[in-house]
Order: C-alpha cells, then structure tokens, then sequence
C-alpha cells in the first residue's frame, strides 16, 4: 500500500514531509485546500517552494506563512506535542497543526475547525500584529524549555539577526543561566546586565527585561533587549572629563599652597643669589672659588623653579617668542647637562628648516629638563642610557611637535594614567615630589599645547609635546 493511499482512508487533510523538508505525500483533502497550488504538492517538493507559492496564489498570507515557516523550523522532537497555529488563508481561518517525525520529517495537518474567532478578534489581532511590527524595541518571545522563537520584532531581526533560538543571543552560556535563574521565582527580570550577540556575531553590552507568560499551555520569555554600547562609550568620555576637572582642580589647589610657600621662598632665595653673586664679583680664588660657583649655580637654579611655581600658581603671561625648535632644544640640553652633570647621552634630531614655535622659551626648557631629569632618574645606573630629544611636525595643524623618549623601564600600565596628576610619585620621600609632570601639562596648557604619554611605547618611556608654531605648516 503506499502512503498516498493509506492518506485515502481519512478526511483531514494531510501531508508528510522528509528530513529535508521535501514532500512525501499528501492526500486529496489537503490538495482540495491547496488546489490552487496543486502542482507544488508532488513528491520532493520543497516546503519553502510549496510556501512561496501558496502565497504567490494568495491561499495563504506572507505573514501566515512567515509564522508557518518559524513554527517548522522549532520542531525536532517527535515526542513533543502537536504544535498548532490558526492561520489566515483563502479559506478563512484554518488550524495548521505540525509534529516532528521520527525520520526527521514531519507531518501537517489542516483542519477547519479553527472556529470562534470573530470578526473583532480577528481585528484586534491584526492591530497588535501592526503595533508590534513598527514598535522600535528589541522584542522577542521564545519557549522557556527550548530557547525556540516563536516571535521576534523586525527591530530585534536588526539586531539580534534570524536565528531560531533564543540562546543565540547570548554571548556567555553563564549569563544566560543566570538570566533564567532570575526570571524564574518571580517571572520576571528588569535591566539585567549581559553581554548579547550582535547579528554578525560580535558581542556587545546590553540590558534585557522580561516577563515569563503562559502561552498556549507553554512557558514563554517575553524579552527586550537594548544596546548599551553608546551609554557605557558616553558614561566612559564622562569619566575621563570628570577626571580631567578633578585634575585640574586638585591642580588649582596645589597651586595655592605652592604660590603661598614660593611667595614666602622669593625674598630670602634673592638674598641668597644677590650674595653668591656678589661673592664670586669678589673674585674669591682658590678652593673657595667653587663652591661660591656652584652656590651661585644652586641659588639660580632655586630662584627659577620658584619663579615657575609662581607663573603655575598665578598664571602669570607667558613671554612669549620665535625659537627654532632644535635650538630650543640644545638649550634645554645644556641646561640639563649644566645641573645633572651626568654621563648620559642626550641626541638631538630635527630639520633646520622647521618653522618656528612661538613659546615662553624658560617655561618650556623647564618642560624638557623635567622629562630629562624623569628620564635620567629611572635609567640611573644603565651603562647605555640614553635620551633622544626629537622636532618634527604634528598632525594637528600650525602645531609643531617635541618628542622626549629614553631607553629606560618605561612606565607601568598602571602607574601611566596617573602620571600628570599632582603630587603623584613613585620615587622615595626626598627623591620625587610628584610635581614635575604635573608642571609640565600646565605650562603646556598655558601654551595652548599638550602633553601626553605614549601608551605603545614598548622600549621606555617616550613622552609627546604639541606646541604653536609661528606659521601654518603645510604640509
Ligand atoms: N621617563 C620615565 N620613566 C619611568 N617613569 C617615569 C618617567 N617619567 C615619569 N615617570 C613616572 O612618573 C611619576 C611622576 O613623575 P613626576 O615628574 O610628575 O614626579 P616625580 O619625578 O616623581 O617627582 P618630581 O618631579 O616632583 O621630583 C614618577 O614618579 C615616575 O614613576
Ligand atoms: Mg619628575
């Protein structure tokens, strides 16, 4: 006997289908519902084609046989129930009733008794399937047990993709169990944190809402999803300003303490230089005559930090001129050869044919000692220390830029963010006040420039200053 004629013995119309969704058989009461799109029902048809078509000759809507097409898909076990869905066709309201088969197939079943729905809930349905299409949330509804999707707004199509399981969706198995692991007790979660994935596979934070329902006898999630990348990106640029305005106002605080002291420093520091300086005007000989020298060096040298500490602290005009910038840096060289008195090797690099930078010239040879002196400080000790003091131009427009690398330990991931903020050492008490750094970004501000670390540095520590030049560079 074959299958189309043990079909013959029933009424209801039937159909089977293969493990790849082909037509076995179907039997003359099915081919009456469909006769329209008879010649799609022979054996080894595909389902998809015969679905096409049917609403290709308006026997059933696209969206009747899109839900058609979603239900087909979640069957796999041939132990689960009949699956069933009442559908709009040119019949009227017919129930489709679908169950898994045993070789991977499946059967159909059509029946008319699809009754009582009227014409006011025919029509309240039609508004909800209109709002839910253009409601412009991540929506979904899915079986609890499974994970399979029995619906999904065109929003989460966007952006969660045409997956048929809802566990797709998560990135991490872990937050997913978690998920249910909520929802359950109280059938619900709200803005729970989770990483979801992205229809092209890529993970991104998100916040899911749901509420677990009863829908036709079956447990179901009904979720929302919301993309949180712009949030976090906006709540992180957030951050980084509050950080800078505590910066700076830690900064502005500092500064008062610092102008109080240098104020205090200014007069008995003058007296010092004057008298060094009138002592080596003397002409003191001899062994004497050094240290007279090197006092006289010393008191300079005190009086111009508390002169900067005062510019910090008061914002006093900057003097501004025209430097080439390889002299600016030989001068800044010299100044530290002059001081440190050390064996390390500092090059200089740069065209002569640079334009100009239009700066405090003092402020800034105070910009790049500092950073020789951090330098020197961390690479104490190597045979082959070295310094390299680079000019070129800046990406940024009329801006010139000074590289200050050095070949020493280079500077922690952890300790680099932290590096200009005031007060902020890792040097011994004695060593290292935690000022010099914090120095050096404000002059560069008061310059209308900047100063920043080179995070991928690997080899040292190379530091990025972005100075005013006297004429637009083209470039
Ligand atoms: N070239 C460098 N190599 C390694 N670490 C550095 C370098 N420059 C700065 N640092 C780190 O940054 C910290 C802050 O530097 P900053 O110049 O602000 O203060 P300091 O040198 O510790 O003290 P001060 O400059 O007041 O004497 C240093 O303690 C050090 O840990
Ligand atoms: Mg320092």
């Amino acid at each position: 006997m074959t299958p189309e004629e043990i079909l013959s013995f029933t009424n209801e119309a039937l159909a089977f289908f293969g493990p790849d969704a082909e037509i076995l058989a179907a039997n003359g009461a099915f081919r009456e519902i469909f006769a329209r799109v008879d010649a799609f029902l022979a054996p080894g048809t595909s389902w998809a084609l015969f679905l096409a078509e049917a609403v290709r000759q308006d026997v059933l809507s696209s969206d009747s046989a899109r839900k058609l097409s979603i239900l087909e898909e979640g069957l796999t076990d041939p132990s689960a129930v009949l699956r069933e869905l009442d559908l709009e066709t040119s019949l009227g309201i017919l129930r489709f009733s679908l169950k898994a088969t045993s070789d991977d197939g499946f059967a159909l079943r059509v029946t008319r008794d699809a009754v009582g729905i009227s014409e006011e809930e025919r029509e309240l349905e039609h508004l909800m399937t209109k709002v839910l299409e253009a409601c412009p949330t991540c929506l979904t509804m899915a079986r609890i047990g499974d994970g399979q999707i029995l619906y999904r707004s065109p929003e989460a199509t966007a952006l969660l993709g045409k997956g048929f399981n809802s566990r797709e969706h998560f990135a991490l198995r872990d937050e997913r169990a978690d998920f249910i692991t909520e929802l359950l007790p109280n059938s619900r979660v709200d803005d729970m944190r989770i990483t979801a994935r992205r229809v092209d596979g890529t993970p991104f934070p998100a916040s899911i809402s749901a509420r677990l329902i009863e829908y036709r006898g079956e447990d179901v999630i009904v979720s929302s999803i919301v993309d949180l990348t712009d949030e976090l990106e906006m709540r992180a640029e957030l951050d980084r300003q509050r950080q800078q305005v505590f910066r700076s106002e830690k900064m502005s605080a500092l500064g008062e303490v610092l102008a109080g002291v240098a104020h205090e420093l200014n007069n008995p520091l003058s007296i010092v230089a004057g008298n060094a300086q009138l002592l080596s005007e003397d002409g003191v000989e001899g062994p004497a005559r050094k240290r007279v020298d090197r006092l006289a060096e010393a008191a300079e040298r005190c009086v111009s930090i508390v002169r900067a500490f005062l510019s910090m602290a008061r914002d006093r005009p900057l003097h501004i001129e025209r430097i080439r910038p390889v002299e600016l840096l030989e001068t800044a060289r010299d100044a530290f050869e002059a001081t440190e008195k050390t064996a390390l090797e500092v090059t200089i690099d740069g065209a002569a044919d640079l334009p100009e930078l239009l700066i405090d010239e003092v402020q800034i040879v105070q910009v790049l000692t500092n950073l020789m002196i951090n330098a020197e400080q961390a690479m104490e000790g190597r045979p082959d220390a070295r310094i390299d003091l680079v000019a070129g131009v800046s990406s940024r427009v009329g801006f010139l830029q000074l590289l200050v690398s050095d070949n020493g330990p280079g500077i922690p991931p952890d300790v680099a963010p932290r590096v200009f903020d005031p007060l902020f050492t890792t040097k011994d008490a004695g060593k290292g006040t935690g000022i010099g750094l914090a120095l050096c970004h404000r002059i560069l501000v008061a310059h209308g420039g900047a100063i920043e670390l080179d995070q991928d540095q690997r080899d040292g520590a190379k530091f990025i200053i972005e100075l005013p030049a006297a004429e637009d560079i083209v470039r």
